[in-house]
């Protein structure tokens, strides 16, 4: 009897085995992004830059094919733990992506801790996120990473006394604290912290006190998408003739919205880590790219997280040589370092988080258009 099925067991063995390596041949990575809702923007910036990305570098990586299922969450976390479930338990997705607020990051920690699936960060940036899951990687930004070069930067320029403005939710507090610990240690004054609610906010009471305090400066944060509505307020309520700058990080001058703005952010100075003129042989290309398959839209920080995003993915599994079991993964993105349209960018091999030039810029006009145009850089800054 034992002689009979051994060989026919073998047989079976080797058949399962010959199916499993046909399913690994390819590699699925979900993205999972806001792709309607109030932050919509985000959604469509985020793929836009995930796509180009593998329209310029093909969808092969050690041999698998790479293929992206894109997931809309609607900006709400419930939708962003489900969508999550489903790719990694239905769809067998290998890693997971996206995440254009901080709380539908957040939503996805235990899921992932428990199922052994990488999450790459795109977007979201409150600093405490990666630490909550040794699976998650970041590639986009933290808030204090962003924020505290720009404030040593207004101390250090004329700025005495500012009043901050954030949306009320992680990013926007860390921003708030990492804006009024280094203006402060730097010798300035943050005279108050104004908070908005996130959902559907009413910044006119906000930005009314904010004037009558008549700070040197205005610090904002509001997510990326959201940049137009709010700086058209700012404008309305006449803080350029007021002469009370807008400072902060540059979320709030999102770069796709900022033509939009107007020639009232001319000369606004902010700290970030991705601007659409920054000058190099890669972001000219990236741009060109962006705008050739998006409408002549211009990328922002969050198409580079996308872009970013399947690069490191990309490179993790071509340090595996396509091995894409989860423990192997994650332990491949730490460390990776490479040139992106933003500058050089490396993925700290403890923390798991962005470390990256922040530059300081100022709006100009160039070839028509206003532009964030580098002037300094604070190299290498750890989150
Ligand atoms: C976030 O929710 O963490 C977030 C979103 C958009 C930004 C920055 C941070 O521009």
């Amino acid at each position: 009897m034992k002689q009979i099925i051994a060989p026919v067991l073998a047989a079976a063995s080797l058949l399962a085995i010959g199916a499993t390596a046909r399913a690994q041949e390819v590699v699925k990575v979900g993205l999972i992004a806001p792709m309607t809702g109030p932050q919509a923007a985000a959604g469509r910036q985020m793929v836009a830059g995930a796509k180009l990305y593998m329209a310029l570098n093909g969808n092969t990586v050690a041999g698998k094919k790479i293929e992206l299922l894109v997931r809309d969450d609607t900006g709400v976390a419930d939708v962003t733990r489900r969508l999550a479930q489903e790719l990694i338990v239905n769809d067998k997705a290998a890693v997971i992506s996206g995440f254009g607020l901080t709380p539908l990051a957040i939503a996805v920690g235990p899921l992932i801790t428990q199922a052994k699936v990488p999450a790459v960060i795109m977007v979201a940036g409150t600093a405490s996120i990666v630490a909550s899951s040794p699976y998650f990687v970041r590639v986009s930004f933290t808030l204090p990473q962003q924020t505290a070069p720009g404030a040593e930067w207004a101390a250090a320029n004329g700025i005495k006394t500012v009043v901050s403005m954030v949306s009320d939710y992680g990013p926007g507090l860390d921003a708030q604290n990492a804006f009024k610990a280094k203006f402060e240690e730097k010798g300035g004054k943050v005279l108050e912290q104004l908070r908005a609610p996130l959902v559907n906010p009413d910044f006119a009471p906000f930005l009314q006190r904010a004037k009558d305090l008549k700070p040197d400066a205005l610090m904002v944060f509001v997510p990326a998408p959201v940049a137009g509505s709010v700086m058209r307020q700012v404008l309305d309520r006449g803080f350029p003739e007021a002469k009370i700058k807008v400072v902060g990080p540059g979320d709030a001058f999102d770069d796709e919205q900022l033509n939009a703005m107007g020639d009232g952010v001319l000369g606004s100075v902010t700290s970030y880590n991705y601007s659409a003129a920054h000058d190099s042989a890669e972001n000219k290309k990236f741009v060109a790219e962006y705008r050739k398959a998006n409408n002549e839209t211009r990328p922002n920080v969050i198409a580079v997280g996308g872009y970013d995003g399947m690069h490191a993915i990309y490179a993790a599994l071509a340090k595996t040589n396509g091995d894409s079991t989860g423990p192997k993964l994650i332990e491949a993105f730490k460390g990776l370092s490479w040139e992106s349209p933003r500058g050089p960018l490396t993925i700290d091999a403890q923390t798991r988080e962005p470390v990256q030039n922040i530059y300081i810029r100022r709006v100009e006009r160039k070839d028509g258009e206003l532009y964030h145009i580098e002037f300094a850089t604070y190299p290498n800054q750890k989150p």
